[in-house]
C-alpha cells in the first residue's frame, strides 16, 4: 500500500509563535486520517501546508508521491478541499456554483449538470438549487462548498472541521457522505474537535498539540492506553465532589478526575456493575444532589483529557450534560 500523503519533520513558525514543531505522519491511499487536536494545536496550518497555500519553513510533504513545494499545480489538480469560499459566488445560485465549478475544472457541460444535480441532492440542498448563495444559512453555504469541493472527484480530500457549525441532522448527513467517498476510495484527512467524528470516520488518528505529535492509532489502541473503566457522577451542585471522592476514593484504582464546572467527577475502576452498586453503598444516601451516574468504557474524550490535559472546545455540553443543571435537592 503506498502513502497518499506523506509528511516529515515539518515547521512552520509565524514569527515568534511556533506552529509546527516537526510533525511526521502518513495516510495510506485509500483511508481515512483524522488530525485531532484543541484549537491552536497545527491542525490547519498542517492542512493549509498540504494543499500548497502555505510554504513550510523545514520538512517535506507529498500528496500522490508529488511535492507540494515544488509542484503545487499538479498538486492542486488531485486534490479537494473544504473552506475554497473564492468558488462559491454569492450571486449565482446553488446550481450555477457547481455548475460553474464543474467546468473550471473542464468537465463537458452536460456532465457539470449531471454533476451538480447529483451533488445538492447528496448535500439536501435541491430544493434551494435555483436561489443565490447569498440568501443559503452558515450551514447550506458549508454544504455547498463541500460539494463543490467534490466536483472533480478528488483522489485526495482535505476535510478541515467539515461539520463545525452544522446542525446534529446536517452533520449525520455528512459523516455517510463522508464514509462513503472513504468507502468509494477517496483518501481522506480529516481534522475535527469532535472526537465522535474520528471515532467513526477515521481509520487512524493523529493527535497533535501546540505542534507537536502527542499520539497515534487506531481509536481502540489510543483508547487502551487510557485504561480501563470509569465510574462517572454528574451532580447539580459542585461543592458535593469533595465528600464524594473521599467516600469513593477506596474503589479507585487510579487518581480520581474531578471536573467542577462540569459538576463531573470520574473514577477509574476495575470489574463490572457490582463496583457501581458498591459505590451507591459507599455514599449511604449522600445521593441528592446526583444528577447522572453511569459505568462507562472509556471514550476518545477520555483520551484527549487524558493527553492534553484538557477536553474539547466542544466537548463539554455536546455529551448532554446540562450547562445549568436544575437543582433537584435543597440547599444544605
Ligand atoms: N497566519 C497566521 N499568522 C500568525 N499565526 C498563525 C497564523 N495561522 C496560524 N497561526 C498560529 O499557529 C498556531 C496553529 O494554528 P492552527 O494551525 O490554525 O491551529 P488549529 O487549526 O489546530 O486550531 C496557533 O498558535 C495560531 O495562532
Ligand atoms: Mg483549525
Amino acid at each position: 500500500m503506498t502513502d497518499a500523503i506523506l509528511v516529515e519533520g515539518l515547521q512552520k513558525s509565524f514569527g515568534s509563535n511556533t506552529a509546527l514543531a516537526g510533525v511526521d505522519l502518513t495516510v495510506p491511499e485509500g483511508s481515512v486520517l483524522g488530525l485531532l487536536g484543541p484549537n491552536g494545536a497545527g491542525k490547519t496550518t498542517v492542512v493549509r501546508i498540504l494543499t500548497t497555500l502555505l510554504q513550510p519553513d523545514g520538512g517535506r510533504a507529498e500528496v500522490a508521491g508529488i511535492d507540494v513545494v515544488n509542484e503545487p499545480d499538479r498538486v492542486r489538480s488531485l486534490i479537494g478541499l473544504t473552506g475554497q469560499y473564492a468558488a462559491v459566488d454569492e450571486y449565482l445560485t446553488g446550481f450555477e456554483n457547481l455548475e460553474m465549478v464543474g467546468r473550471l475544472y473542464r468537465l463537458g457541460k452536460r456532465d457539470a449538470r449531471t454533476r451538480a444535480t447529483e451533488l445538492l441532492e447528496r448535500f439536501d440542498l435541491t430544493g434551494a438549487a435555483d436561489r443565490p448563495a447569498k440568501t443559503y444559512s452558515g450551514g447550506m453555504r458549508r454544504r455547498l462548498d463541500i460539494a463543490a469541493s467534490l466536483i472533480a472527484r478528488p483522489r485526495v480530500l482535505f476535510l478541515d472541521e467539515p461539520t463545525t457549525g452544522l446542525d446534529p441532522r446536517s452533520r449525520l448527513g455528512m459523516w455517510e457522505f463522508i464514509a462513503d467517498l472513504a468507502g468509494g476510495g477517496t483518501t481522506i484527512l480529516l481534522t475535527t474537535q469532535y472526537l465522535e467524528e474520528a471515532d467513526r470516520l477515521a481509520d487512524r488518528m493523529v493527535v497533535i498539540d501546540r505542534g507537536r505529535v502527542i499520539a497515534r492509532g487506531t481509536a481502540d489502541e489510543l483508547k487502551a492506553q487510557v485504561g480501563g473503566q470509569r465510574l462517572e457522577f454528574t451532580v447539580t451542585d459542585a461543592a458535593v465532589l469533595p465528600a464524594m471522592v473521599a467516600r469513593l476514593r477506596p474503589l479507585a484504582v487510579d487518581e480520581p478526575h474531578v471536573d467542577e464546572q462540569a459538576r463531573r467527577l470520574s473514577i477509574p475502576v476495575s470489574g463490572g456493575a457490582e463496583v457501581l452498586a458498591d459505590a451507591l453503598r459507599r455514599l449511604d444516601g449522600q445521593t441528592a444532589a446526583v444528577f447522572d451516574v453511569g459505568l462507562r468504557r472509556p471514550d476518545l474524550d477520555d483520551v484527549f483529557l487524558a493527553l492534553t490535559g484538557h477536553a474539547t472546545e466542544e466537548s463539554p455540553g455536546a455529551d448532554g450534560v446540562p450547562a445549568e443543571p436544575v437543582p433537584t435537592g435543597g440547599v444544605r
